[in-house]
């Protein structure tokens, strides 16, 4: 028999407007309640503090959800379908594609994240352990909406979108999405694999946010050194403390760097006077109740929602069709 033919795997990036970006995060910065988007957490460094956060004993989501589509596997086969185009939305370093092929055995992957550099690196290795997959990447910003459907095959497609990271957006721009991802399912069997965090006692949600081993906090702090390199500030990210709270009203995990001291930094030409104790929101990290997000995804137009979860209720992955 001979052997499958590897084809390399290709990668279409989408442009970011540097000035755009930049306007936005100086605009964040020198706001009276000061601002960085999660998405600057991501550089080579926060990536792998982000790996590390996946591992804590604390932080429990990616443990309790990789549970959950283990001991769910044959029912979610037997839901989400096999032999179908899978998209990974937030790929990263394609760490869970093994599973995702295990499971829904794709006839091709498409890889979607903000960081290119990551997917180049990660896509070739793994085209080269799983041959007979065709693999695609896209490297684009989607929290404002996925606008792929030129890079997919128009066949039936499952999108995945694991690890609860809908949650880092405000409700309004996460139903954005599952509307955009929606638009994207036009084929009779495509449909949405996502995970969510669920509402839970605040002291083990503070855990999670602010561990023992202080992980969280440089993955919190690296974010200044990652703002000095993209804006030429000084920020001294020893300046900061990590702070993680429970917001109650909103239901979300908000996470700040509150200045230790007093002290300015130029910003842009500008200076900014950050006052002792004042401090910079770095993300937002919602939870859902399970009807919440069943009734978002609704809403959206997903139909025959199901959901899977652990005996614990920690977490919660839907398939929306
Ligand atoms: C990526 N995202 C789902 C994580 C979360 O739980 O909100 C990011 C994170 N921030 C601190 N710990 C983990």
């Amino acid at each position: 028999m001979r052997a499958p033919v590897m084809a390399a795997p290709t990668i279409r990036a989408y442009a970011l407007d540097p000035v755009d970006e930049r306007r936005a995060l100086v605009e964040g910065l020198l706001a009276p309640h000061a601002s960085i988007s999660p998405k600057y957490f991501y550089d080579a460094r926060g990536g792998d503090l982000f790996a590390s956060i996946c591992r804590l004993p604390e932080y429990y989501p990616t443990r309790v959800e990789a549970a959950i589509l283990e001991r769910h596997r044959l029912a979610l086969r037997d839901v989400v379908g096999t032999r179908k185009e899978l998209v990974d939305l937030g790929a990263g370093d394609c760490a869970k594609a093994p599973r995702w092929f295990d499971l829904f055995a794709p006839t091709r992957y498409v890889a979607v994240d903000i960081a290119r550099d990551t997917l180049a690196r990660a896509l070739p290795a793994l085209a080269a352990r799983y041959p007979a997959v065709d693999m695609h990447g896209i490297a684009v910003d989607f929290s404002r909406g996925l606008d792929i459907a030129r890079d997919l095959r128009g066949s039936a497609a499952t999108f995945v979108y694991p690890g609860s990271s809908i949650g880092n957006f405000a409700p309004q721009d996460a139903f954005a999405l599952l509307r955009s991802i929606r638009a994207h399912c036009v084929v009779a069997g495509s449909g949405l694999l996502i995970g969510v965090d669920t509402k839970k006692d605040p002291a083990r949600l503070v855990a999670a946010y602010d561990d023992a081993d202080g992980v969280t906090a440089a993955f919190d702090r690296n974010v200044l050194l990652h703002v000095n390199r993209i804006l030429g500030t000084r920020f001294d990210p020893e300046a900061f403390a990590h702070v993680a709270r429970y917001d109650e009203t909103h239901s979300r995990i908000e996470m700040h760097l509150e200045a230790r001291v007093r002290q300015a930094v130029v910003i842009d030409g500008a200076t900014r006077t950050f006052e002792h104790g004042e401090r910079i929101h770095t993300e937002n990290s919602y939870k859902y109740a399970l009807e919440e997000f069943g009734a978002m995804l609704a809403h959206a137009g997903f139909g025959g929602v199901r959901v899977f979860q652990d005996d614990e209720r920690d977490f919660a992955v839907y398939y929306a069709a």
